[in-house]
C-alpha cells in the first residue's frame, strides 16, 4: 500500500488548477443510463471513485472511453442488466445513484444496501421513500434493495430527513422523475451545486427540470432523453482543501477553475479567521500571513458550511490564537481525524457532535493513518505545517477524491512524496522534494528571527 512522507515547514506558493467535481461526476455518470444517444463529458476527474463508477456502469451495459483530450465518451450498449452488486456498492456508496436511472429506464433496479462507513451510518430510506412516491414497488432481499415499476407516475415528494435533505437521494429521485408520466415536485430537495449540475446535464439531454439549486425542484416527465456534451463543474471541496493548505502554511496560492460562488460559507469562515481570499481575473487567490483567529463553525446543508471541509478547517483552527467550536450537523460521528490530529499535538476534545478546538502553537509530525477521504486530506494539511516528518498510511482513501494530491502540493513547494511500503524494505533512502522556505511556517511572522 502507498503512504505519504511529508516534511512540514514549507510555505505554499504558486498556482493550482482545480479539477472537475467528484460529487457532480458520479450522479451524472449514473444518469447516462437514461440516455438513448452518446454523451461526452469534459472535466470528469480521473479518481478512484470515478473508476469504480465506470466499472459499475460497464457491468450495467454502459460503455465508456477516455478521448485523447481527456473527455469521457459514454454510450448505452446493453440494457439487460439491472443489478449493482454488493462488492461494487460496498467500495463506493455513490453507486446507489444508479437506482433511479435503472428504475426509470429499465423498469427495475437491484442495488445492494451500501451499509455504514467511517463517517457514520449511510441509510437510503429517503431515496426509497421518494422512489415509492413515484409508484415503484420496493423490497429488501439478501441485503439488496429491489425496485420495480412498469411506468413511474409523477407525484409530490418530501425529501427532508433528520439531518436535512439528502444529496444523492435528490439525485436518485430527480433522475427517476425525468421519465415519469406527468409532473413531480420535490420539496426539501438538496440545493448543492452538484445537484444543479446534474439537472443542467439532464436538461441538456432533453429533460424538463426547473428550480434546481432551490429546495423545490419541478420535473415534467418526457418520453426519452437523447445525449449531450457537458462540462462538469469545478470541485469546491478540492478547492476548499487547497485554500486551507495555503492558509495554514502562511503561503499564497492561486486557484484556477475555482467557483468562489460555490464556497460562500467557506470563504466567510476563512476571512473571519484572518485569511485573505480575493478573486483576481477568474482565479481565487488565498493567502495568510498573520496569526489565525479562532472561529465557531457548524456544518449545514448547502449553502451552509460543507461537512466535507469540516476536518480540514479543524486542522487550521487547531493553530488559531484561542479556542474554536466545531459542530457537525450532517454526520455527527464524522470525527475519525480527531484522534490522529491529537497524536500530532492538536488539543481537540469531542463532546458528542461537537469538538472543542484549543489553539496550540504548533503541530508535531507523527505516523498517522488515513481513515476516510476528507479526514485523510486533513492529515495531509496537518503534515504540511507540522514540525518534522509525518507519515500517512493507507493513502488510497485520499486517492478516492483527490487526483495525485502529492504532486499538486509538491509543485507549489510542499515537501511531500508518495512511497510504497516495499520500497522501505529495500532500504531506499527517503527522497525529499520541494524546498524549505525561509522560515518554518509554525512561527508566526513576528516570531521569525531576523537575519
Ligand atoms: C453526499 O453524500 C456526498 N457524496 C458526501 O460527500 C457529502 O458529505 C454528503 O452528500 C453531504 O453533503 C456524494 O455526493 C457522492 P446525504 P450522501 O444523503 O448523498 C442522512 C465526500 O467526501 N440520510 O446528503 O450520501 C445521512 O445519514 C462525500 O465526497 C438519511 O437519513 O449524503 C446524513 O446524515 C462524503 N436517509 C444526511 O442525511 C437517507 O436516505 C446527509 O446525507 C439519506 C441520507
Amino acid at each position: 500500500m502507498d503512504y505519504f512522507l511529508i516534511n512540514g515547514g514549507n510555505r505554499l506558493r504558486g498556482r493550482i488548477e482545480i479539477g472537475g467535481a467528484k460529487n457532480a461526476s458520479l450522479p451524472i455518470l449514473a444518469a447516462c443510463i437514461l440516455c438513448e444517444d452518446e454523451v461526452v463529458l469534459h472535466d470528469v476527474p480521473d479518481l478512484a471513485d470515478v473508476q469504480s463508477m465506470l466499472l459499475l456502469l460497464e457491468e450495467l451495459g454502459v460503455q465508456s472511453t477516455r478521448r485523447a483530450d481527456g473527455a469521457l465518451r459514454l454510450r448505452v450498449v446493453d440494457e439487460s442488466r439491472v443489478h449493482a452488486e454488493y462488492d461494487l456498492v460496498r467500495k463506493m456508496r455513490a453507486s446507489v445513484c444508479v437506482m433511479g436511472p435503472l428504475l426509470a429506464k429499465r423498469k427495475e433496479a437491484r442495488v445492494s444496501m451500501p451499509g455504514g462507513c467511517n463517517i457514520g451510518d449511510r441509510p437510503i430510506n429517503l431515496h426509497v421513500q421518494g422512489l415509492r412516491r413515484l409508484g415503484a414497488a420496493a423490497d429488501l432481499k439478501n441485503g439488496d434493495v429491489l425496485l420495480a415499476s412498469e411506468q413511474l407516475i409523477g407525484g409530490d415528494i418530501f425529501l427532508g430527513g433528520p439531518f436535512g435533505s439528502t444529496v444523492t437521494g435528490t439525485a436518485n429521485v430527480l433522475m427517476a422523475a425525468v421519465l415519469a408520466k406527468g409532473r413531480t415536485v420535490i420539496e426539501a430537495a438538496a440545493c448543492e451545486p452538484e445537484i444543479t449540475d446534474l439537472a443542467d446535464f439532464l436538461n441538456a439531454c432533453g429533460a424538463k427540470i426547473s428550480g434546481q439549486g432551490t429546495p423545490c425542484i419541478v420535473i415534467d416527465g418526457v418520453e426519452q432523453l437523447g445525449g449531450c456534451e457537458h462540462r462538469i463543474i469545478p470541485d469546491r471541496i478540492e478547492a476548499g482543501t487547497f485554500m486551507v493548505a495555503a492558509a495554514i502554511t502562511n503561503g499564497e496560492l492561486e486557484l484556477a477553475n475555482c467557483r468562489l460562488d460555490h464556497l460562500g460559507a467557506v470563504v466567510d469562515r476563512l476571512r473571519h479567521i484572518g485569511v485573505t481570499v480575493e478573486r483576481d481575473n477568474g482565479v481565487a487567490v488565498v493567502a495568510s500571513t498573520r496569526r489565525l483567529e479562532p472561529a465557531d463553525v457548524t456544518t449545514q446543508p448547502y449553502p451552509g458550511f460543507p461537512t466535507d471541509l469540516q476536518a480540514q478547517l479543524m486542522v487550521l483552527l487547531s493553530l488559531a490564537d484561542g479556542n474554536s467550536v466545531i459542530t457537525e450537523k450532517i454526520f455527527p460521528d464524522r470525527f475519525m481525524h480527531v484522534a490522529e490530529l491529537n497524536r500530532m499535538g492538536a488539543m481537540l476534545r469531542k463532546e458528542g457532535p461537537t469538538v472543542i478546538v484549543e489553539g496550540v502553537r504548533h503541530l508535531i509530525g507523527a505516523p498517522v493513518m488515513a481513515s476516510d477521504l476528507r479526514a485523510s486530506a486533513a492529515l495531509v494539511v496537518a503534515g504540511l505545517v507540522a514540525q518534522g516528518q509525518t507519515r500517512i498510511s493507507r493513502v488510497y482513501h485520499i486517492d478516492r477524491g483527490y487526483k495525485e494530491i502529492e504532486k499538486k502540493l509538491a509543485a507549489v513547494g510542499a515537501d511531500i512524496e508518495r512511497r510504497q511500503e516495499q520500497a522501505e524494505e529495500e532500504g531506499a533512502p527517503p527522497r525529499r522534494s520541494g524546498t524549505h522556505a525561509d522560515a518554518p511556517v509554525w512561527l508566526a511572522p513576528h516570531e521569525v528571527p531576523t537575519k
